[in-house]
């Protein structure tokens, strides 16, 4: 047997994806997957994108870039990133292969094995699994429908024995629990962050995928915000809002942070794909980009609340969930003996698959609690499937009743 590092036999074992290809059958109802619908992609304008592109645009495609990213989408981007309110003229911007990469790569500029890092629970597995495998010692906090338990984290930080290297949030449209942080709540956070030198990495893979006007003073984004005296590190990402084939994604970071990912970046993969960022760049640049999410936001939010539908007809009284105002998902919270493993494996016998909470939690236990995606499943499947798990649930209550 060959000798693995340490850092990849910390890795889990995914017991999800064993029952995940159990879920492989045809005609099964898929809640799990965070990916957008085929059907939704823009082709005909990714086709006229590329016809158009000059000869001279097509060799810059074919050609290693610079590791930062093709200044063509460089330029674009940092348009689209200024309507957000984001310092685009006072931090650095830095084109990732998918913003999972840019996670990647801050979590190797800033863990030595045995850091505390302090996450969310739950918290996207991506990060979970980048976090880890540089052997950093995971602190979670748990999230509430505000946001981030302040009052835990106050808590955690007042007694921390080192200092954390950074704190990691996704704000906007959390994956998986669908939350939206209040704008108290995030700056209640700044005040709590200022002069502790911890760095903020704030993931917003999500937040262009909003539903209701009016939440839309929540959705600015804690380094728009520019606070005083915190590193804000913050990531985002072309998956959600064109494609994630593309692999594109970016971090906005202070200088001084810059220079060392770019520097990791180089070792990892030298730059990013000229090809698609030169695709990504002429459908901002030409502002295809809004008319696609203004579309595609419009479609997600009649899913979303399809599911909410469904969900509130058909699911037993004691189980509650957070009712979406944007991106991918919705978050169940059973009652606490309940173990979503047992209950996806009766779902997959009817036909649906769904993601167990414990999936989510860095600790791997919480398992009380599972996610719905209704990005990729027409309003049809939705209908059809939701029943199937609210059956599942119910069917697990029966048997936990007779025992
Ligand atoms: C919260 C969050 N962050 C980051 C990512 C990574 O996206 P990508 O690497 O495709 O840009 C995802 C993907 O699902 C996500 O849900």
């Amino acid at each position: 047997m060959p000798q693995f590092s340490s850092s990849v036999n910390s890795l889990r074992s995914s017991e999800i994806r064993d029952l995940m290809s159990l879920a492989n059958k045809p005609n099964m109802i898929l809640f799990s997957g965070g990916m957008p619908d085929n059907n939704l992609f823009p082709l005909n304008e990714i086709d006229n994108i590329f016809n158009n592109l000059t000869e001279k645009e097509k060799q810059i495609a074919m050609q290693y870039g610079p590791t930062s990213g093709i200044p063509e989408l460089l330029g674009s981007l940092k348009e689209f990133l200024r309507k957000k309110g984001l310092p685009v003229d006072t931090n650095k911007l830095m084109i990732t292969t998918g913003s999972l990469q840019a996670i990647n790569i801050l979590a190797k500029a800033f863990i030595d094995p045995e850091d505390d890092i302090i996450v969310e629970n739950p918290c996207f597995i991506g990060a979970i699994s980048a976090f880890k495998s540089y052997q950093a010692n995971i602190v979670s906090i748990p999230l509430t429908s505000e946001g981030i338990d302040l009052n835990k984290l106050k808590e955690t930080l007042d007694n921390a024995k080192k200092k954390p290297k950074f704190l990691y949030i996704t704000p906007n449209f959390h994956n998986p629990a669908g939350t939206l942080y209040t704008l108290e709540t995030k700056k209640a956070l700044i005040k709590m962050l200022q002069g502790q030198d911890i760095p903020l990495i704030e993931d917003d893979a999500y937040s262009d995928l909003w539903y209701y006007e009016e939440d839309k003073g929540d959705l600015t984004t804690i380094k728009a915000m520019n606070p005083d005296d915190i590193d804000i590190c913050y990531t985002g990402s072309f998956s959600k809002i064109l494609g994630p084939g593309l692999r594109l994604g970016w971090m906005l970071v202070p200088e001084h942070i810059y220079q060392k990912c770019e520097l990791i970046k180089q070792s990892f993969d030298a730059c990013s794909p000229s090809f698609t960022q030169m695709l990504a760049h002429k459908f901002v640049e030409s502002g295809a980009v809004y008319d696609y999410i203004n579309n595609v936001r419009t479609e997600y939010r009649k899913r979303a609340e399809a599911m909410v539908s469904a969900l509130q007809k058909h699911l037993p009284d004691n189980i509650t969930f957070t009712i979406p105002r944007g991106g991918f998902y919705i978050w169940l919270h059973l009652p606490e003996h309940i173990d979503s493993t047992e209950v996806l494996k009766c779902a997959i016998e009817k036909g649906v698959v769904f993601v167990s909470g414990k999936t989510f939690d860095p600790h791997g236990i919480i398992n009380n609690t599972l996610r719905l995606s209704f990005c990729n499943t027409s309003i049809d499947k939705i209908n059809q499937g939701i029943p199937l798990v609210a059956d599942s649930i119910k069917k697990y209550l029966e048997n936990s009743n007779k025992k």
